[in-house]
């Protein structure tokens, strides 16, 4: 079986995506000459060079030293659209992108340079390559929910308008559980917003529970250490919530030792709602496509799982009904057609 021509022939979203972990290099140093910032890299080889994880923290100290090239809207749209062009080629139909704010409004870009630049790269995304998308907000967890409410306030007038679809929670899981922002995601929901946290990526089973419970969340990202409280493992498969897998991303930042023994194909045993996602690709190695492969591979995931997991990423999104059902008759004919 060609796993990336099935996968690629599937209408797929992609639900757990960092815009800022898909600058690449290339974009990295373009930026870095246009807005004059230095660098402590002198090529494209050197910054892949740097690219080496022992965990989590590691990552995301080198994570946001590159996201400081982004400077003005254009940077924005610039790298959004470069990630919309790489998705569609992935055959990906849908997205539901985060980005990190604070991470921005931290060292001087104000909030709306970020996020008027990466939805003006959404729209034209829509009408050019015929992708959707949903934009999500992610509350860095290392700050105080203080913070986290600041930021809120700021986007204010981008969630009446329904240009910020959601609230996500990212950055250093452990010493930073989800219960430190119970009342921002209660005023997140209150003001409409689909809520999802990133929980039992490094962090325990309580993490996700705590999130599921705490938070109120549609959707938790990653969740890997569920698996470890079978109680839980039931409790989200009864509730249906999904889960934003990311095997190379698992694998680079060593939550796994290696992808023989990632857990997705006993979290879709456990009736898991697990999908597939790509979350920092440009520092993890691999695009949406390149994880369903590596991950397939390693599992020797067949067609129906592969099939379960496209329909897993839409029906674990955050489109309306009738869309939803669009792309599901379109995975079944399309699964149908190639067997
Ligand atoms: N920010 C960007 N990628 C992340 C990840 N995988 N975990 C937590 N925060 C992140
Ligand atoms: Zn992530």
């Amino acid at each position: 079986m060609d796993v990336r021509s099935l996968v690629r022939g599937l209408p797929k979203a992609e639900l757990h995506l960092h815009l800022e972990g898909s600058l690449e290099p290339e974009m990295l140093m373009r930026l870095a000459t246009r807005n004059r910032v230095e660098i402590p890299f002198r090529s494209v080889e050197e910054i892949r060079a740097a690219y080496r994880f022992t965990e989590l923290q590691d990552f995301l100290d080198i994570y946001y030293q590159g996201m400081n090239v982004l400077r003005v809207e254009e940077d924005f749209y610039d790298l959004t659209t470069a990630y919309l062009e790489r998705a569609a080629a992935d055959g990906t139909v849908h997205v539901e992108v985060f980005y990190d704010p604070q991470g921005h409004t931290t060292r001087g870009v104000p909030f709306s340079t970020a996020t008027d630049g990466i939805l003006a790269a959404l729209d034209d995304g829509r009408e050019k390559l015929g992708i959707t998308s949903l934009l999500i907000l992610c509350i860095l967890r290392h700050l105080s929910e203080d913070e986290g409410f600041a930021t809120f306030r700021e986007a204010e007038p981008w969630i009446a308008d329904r240009r910020i679809a959601g609230l996500g929670l990212d950055s250093t899981e452990k010493g930073h559980p989800p219960g430190k922002f119970q009342r921002l995601f209660a005023a997140a929901r209150e003001a409409g917003l689909k809520l999802v946290a990133h929980a039992g990526e490094e962090g325990p089973a309580s993490y996700v529970a705590d999130a599921v419970d705490l938070l109120g969340v549609d959707r938790i990202d990653h969740g890997n250490r569920a698996l470890e409280d079978p109680v839980l493992v039931r409790r989200l498969s009864d509730m249906g919530i999904a889960l934003t897998v990311c095997p190379l991303s698992n694998l680079r930042l060593r939550g796994v030792t290696s992808l023989e023994r990632h857990p997705l194909k006993r979290m879709l045993d456990a009736g898991l709602k697990a999908t597939v996602n790509s979350d920092d690709p440009s520092y993890f190695g691999g695009y949406l496509l390149d994880n369903f492969v590596a991950v397939a591979e390693a599992l020797d995931l067949d067609r129906p799982e592969l099939s379960t997991l496209v329909r897993n990423s839409i029906e674990g999104s955050f489109l309306d009904a009738s869309t939803r059902q669009v792309h599901l008759d379109r995975i079944d004919r399309a699964v149908a057609a190639h067997g």
